[in-house]
């Protein structure tokens, strides 16, 4: 039987820079790369390793369970990326999707100038802008989303832009939803995907990426109803991420003063991450304001003739709006109107650092040969963690390979396990500590001849000895399934 790590681990603060050291383990564990790293890298844009894409993955199987398969009054999409150019013209993203942004003429860097403070210049010793004595420009805005063409003619009637939220996409589904599936106010639809913003300052790793993933929910409800439902989102949405396991005491709401155009309300939920609080998830009670702005944009479309989208008029809203394609026909009152729409928009990257951040750990534990060291262990909820268990055999022969192999074939039909025989026992558990494996199944010299193994548990680094054909079991309970 494997020996070491049976004693319980004592918790330790990280000494030392705490998101230099996250950064370092999950380049170091196949997390999370920079975008182009072989080229010098891209600034703005990150790759997921081995492990990263698992984790990704997890936290965006959690949400589209909580918001779609274990909700009756959700349902979900996947839109392209590329749409319509007047789409962005209707959203309003054409004209007012803008940073203010300062160049310096020395230096030749750009800036936010709402984020003056945490910009570095781009001359040495490095210093903040407002320091180095360089020559700022005015502020001028500068619009965040990228421009593409569709097809070969580069002209304005070919530019459109690669979407800069996934929520517009939901907009200009809402006819076809509602047409195509049994839904009824209230109700939502939920979508997952990558989103684009150019933005000035990318910084602190992939909070503010330029390419990056939302988790977004535009839920349809009677004019009316929508303050009750935006408080109750705010609820759902913050139980969703202590579910999970993010400490209580690093979530806070954040309620919006100046609010975005298009917005009656708005609450953030931020976490405090090693370099402050930042937002993860904005819930906004968006009013009818998209749909109404649709309804403009598509009786628009028969008289853009593909010049500036910025000089586009949109169709005056005239009485007949509330009758157009993207309102609703309640068949009970028989009325017709635009429903109100709360937005729970969550970004799948900042979600994913929060979690990493979360549970990061540094304990004092015993290694192989009883010595105290300092063991690095992300403590990730066992639903979140990329490899469910690991299965170990303690020598690579006496035909434990052979039964672990077995194992490892029979589990991996149900979850991601991992199989590893290539060093030290207690080196094996010290990377699956640092991946954040919640168990270690190891094969010894008893399950040759009584069929049990031991267990080891991440967080205690207790060891049970259990039947083979128990294991499923033990991984379905730990995991919540
Ligand atoms: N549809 C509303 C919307 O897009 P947002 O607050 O701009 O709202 C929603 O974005 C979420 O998307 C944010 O709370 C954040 O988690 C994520 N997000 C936004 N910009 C991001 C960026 N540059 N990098 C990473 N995530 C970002």
């Amino acid at each position: 039987m494997a020996k070491e790590d049976s004693s319980t681990p004592t918790q330790q603060s990280p000494a030392g820079n705490l998101m230099e050291k996250i950064v370092a383990l999950t380049k170091r564990r196949g997390f999370i790369f920079q975008s182009s790293e072989v080229y010098g890298g891209v600034n703005g844009a990150w790759d997921y390793g081995p492990m990263g894409v698992l984790l990704k993955r997890n936290v965006k199987d959690a949400w589209w369970r909580a918001m779609v398969h274990e909700r009756e009054d959700i349902v979900g999409l996947d839109s392209a990326i590329l749409m319509h150019p007047l789409v962005w013209k209707s959203s309003g993203h054409v004209d007012g999707f803008s940073d203010p942004m300062i160049d310096c003429k020395t230096c030749k860097k750009r800036f936010r100038s709402d984020d003056m403070d945490g910009a570095v210049c781009g001359l040495k010793p490095s210093k903040s802008p407002l320091a180095c004595g360089g020559e700022l420009t005015e502020p001028r805005n500068f619009n965040l989303m990228f421009e593409t063409f569709l097809g070969p003619i580069s002209d304005s009637s070919a530019k459109t832009f690669l979407r800069p939220e996934t929520a517009q996409g939901i907009f200009a589904n809402f006819a076809n939803v509602i047409s195509t599936t049994r839904v009824k106010v209230p109700f939502g639809i939920a979508q997952v995907g990558k989103s684009f913003r150019n933005e000035i300052n990318p910084r602190n790793f992939t909070f503010r990426s330029r390419e990056f993933e939302q988790m977004e929910m535009e839920f349809f409800c009677v004019p009316g109803t929508d303050d009750d439902w935006f408080k109750k989102w705010v609820e759902i949405r913050k139980r969703w991420y202590t579910d999970l396991g993010l400490s209580d005491g690093k979530l806070r709401l954040r309620d919006h003063d100046k609010l975005a155009h298009y917005s009656k309300a708005t609450t953030d939920i931020e976490y405090l991450f090693p370099f402050g609080w930042g937002e993860l998830e904005g819930i906004a009670n968006r009013t009818d304001f998209d749909l109404r702005q649709h309804q403009r944009g598509i009786r628009t479309v028969g008289k853009w003739d593909g010049g500036d989208l910025s000089s586009v008029e949109l169709a005056a809203e005239d009485a007949e709006y509330q009758k157009g394609k993207l309102s609703y026909f309640d068949d009970e009152k028989k009325q017709r109107y635009i429903p109100y729409v709360i937005e729970p928009a969550a970004g799948a990257d900042r979600a994913t650092l929060a979690f990493l951040c979360d549970a990061y750990a540094e304990d004092n534990a015993p290694d192989a040969n009883g010595k105290v060291e300092t063991r690095v262990v992300l403590r990730l909820h066992p639903r979140l963690a990329p490899i469910k268990a690991a299965i170990l055999p303690l020598m690579r022969k006496d035909g434990h390979p052979e039964r672990a192999r077995k194992i490892y074939d029979d589990l991996k039909r149900r979850f991601f396990v991992d199989y590893d025989e290539s060093a030290a026992i207690g080196k094996r558990y010290r990377r699956q500590d640092e991946i954040g494996t919640p168990l270690c199944i190891t094969v010894d010299y008893d399950t040759i001849t009584d069929g049990t193994v031991t267990v080891r548990d991440r967080d205690t680094m207790q060891q049970v000895r259990v039947s083979e054909d128990k294991l499923r079991d033990l991984i379905e309970e730990k995991i919540g399934l």
